[in-house]
């Protein structure tokens, strides 16, 4: 029996370092000098009764980066699981937790209320990151923590956004203690070098919708010359949302999962095609946040480090680019929303009229 329970433990400690060393954790400096880890579990759509398996099933797979935000009102089923990770004996400060500025708290004066309110939800003295959404505002409702609604539900913009006091008020957190870095998110390129010009704490992270048919070639330029890392979202197309009508403006493209050419390479290595589109962005320094629900899924997510994808391969995957063409979110699901000052296409859709 003894003899048994040693064979047995002998097994899990080699499965352990089996795991460990095709998973190996890898991290990129940002400008604020913290370590970000590359993947993080993404967990917009995720129900709050699904993320205690989640979150618990990407940590002990080797995730030690978490991606949430205040408008996916799942940051207090989060702060239940980490809890749990931090009882076993797991430490903070060995993970990297994003939480997210929402469109209603879009004003100076009130970015330490939602910061407070994130954190007390996630049940966390700090945030590792701590991003502006989205550019645009919204005015809150009376009564709940939701965009309020005009009779045709169309949403009420708030039209005095003022990104460098919102700004203002970001610094100040990292100089409370509140968060350790700041960046934004779906800023386009003017809106993001005003805030970088004008800032005394760089933006060090700029999180954007950037999967193999919208490559963001523009912005990855912007950002590498002022030292901002990209975290990369949807980057396996977003199954979950690309039906929504809502979501997307342009022509439906085939599924990247199933795309045939990035099957043939996911093949060629014996990988699946979702870990060839995570690759293909993470070899080229840009961090994603792959989304699921489901255990397998979140280990073959983050099983990405034991292989590489060749030049040839690499410029196949280049090629499957449409750029602008190719973007799936568009912020729809809010409606009218591309009627605010900031919001951050309007010019691509300008542009998508006239080719009509
Ligand atoms: N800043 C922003 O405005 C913004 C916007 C969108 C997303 N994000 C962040 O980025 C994260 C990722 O983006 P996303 O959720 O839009 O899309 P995604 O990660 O590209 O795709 C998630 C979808 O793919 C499925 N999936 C996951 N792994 C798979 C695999 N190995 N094989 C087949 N299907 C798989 C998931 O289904 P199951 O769950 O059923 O496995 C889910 O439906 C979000 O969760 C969120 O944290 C940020």
């Amino acid at each position: 029996m003894a003899h048994a329970r040693t064979i047995l433990y002998l097994c899990v400690v080699l499965a352990t370092l089996v795991i460990s060393k095709s998973t190996p954790q890898k991290t990129i400096k940002l400008s604020s000098g913290h370590e970000i880890p590359v993947v993080g579990l993404g967990t917009w759509q995720m129900p709050s009764e699904a993320i205690d398996v989640a979150v618990t099933s990407a940590l002990e797979s080797g995730y030690r980066h978490i991606d949430t935000a205040f408008t996916y009102g799942n940051e207090e089923a989060i702060g239940k699981a980490l809890k749990k990770w931090f009882d076993k004996g797991n430490k903070r400060q060995d993970l990297f937790i994003t939480t997210k500025l929402p469109p209603i708290g879009m004003r100076g004066s009130l970015v330490e209320a939602y910061l407070k309110l994130s954190l007390e939800k996630l049940n966390l003295e700090y945030v590792d990151l701590y991003l502006i959404h989205k550019p645009f505002a919204f005015v809150k409702d009376k009564y709940k923590h939701q965009p309020a609604l005009n009779e045709d539900g169309s949403v009420v913009l708030d039209l005095d956004t003022d990104h460098l006091d919102i700004w203002k008020a970001m610094e100040k957190q990292v100089k409370a203690g509140r968060c350790r870095s700041i960046g934004l998110s779906n800023f386009n390129r003017t809106q993001l070098l005003n805030v970088y010009d004008h800032a005394e704490i760089k933006p060090s992270n700029l999180q954007i919708e950037l999967q193999a048919y919208n490559q963001q070639r523009e912005m990855r330029e912007v950002c590498s010359l002022r030292n901002i890392a990209i975290t990369a979202f949807s980057t396996l197309g977003s199954p979950g949302s690309s039906s929504d009508k809502r979501t997307r403006i342009y022509k439906s493209l085939p599924k990247l999962l199933d795309n045939p050419k990035v099957k043939r390479i996911a093949d060629a290595h014996n990988k699946t095609t979702a870990q060839v589109l995570l690759r293909h962005a993470t070899q080229a320094g840009i961090i994603v946040l792959p989304k699921s629900t489901h255990p397998d899924r979140i280990r073959q997510n983050i099983g990405i480090f034991d292989f590489e994808l060749t030049d040839d391969e690499v410029k196949l995957m280049n090629g499957l680019d449409k750029g602008e063409q190719g973007r799936i979110f568009h912020f729809f699901i809010d409606k009218g929303v591309e009627k605010h000052p900031q919001y951050p296409f309007a010019t691509q859709l300008k542009n998508e009229k006239k080719t009509e």
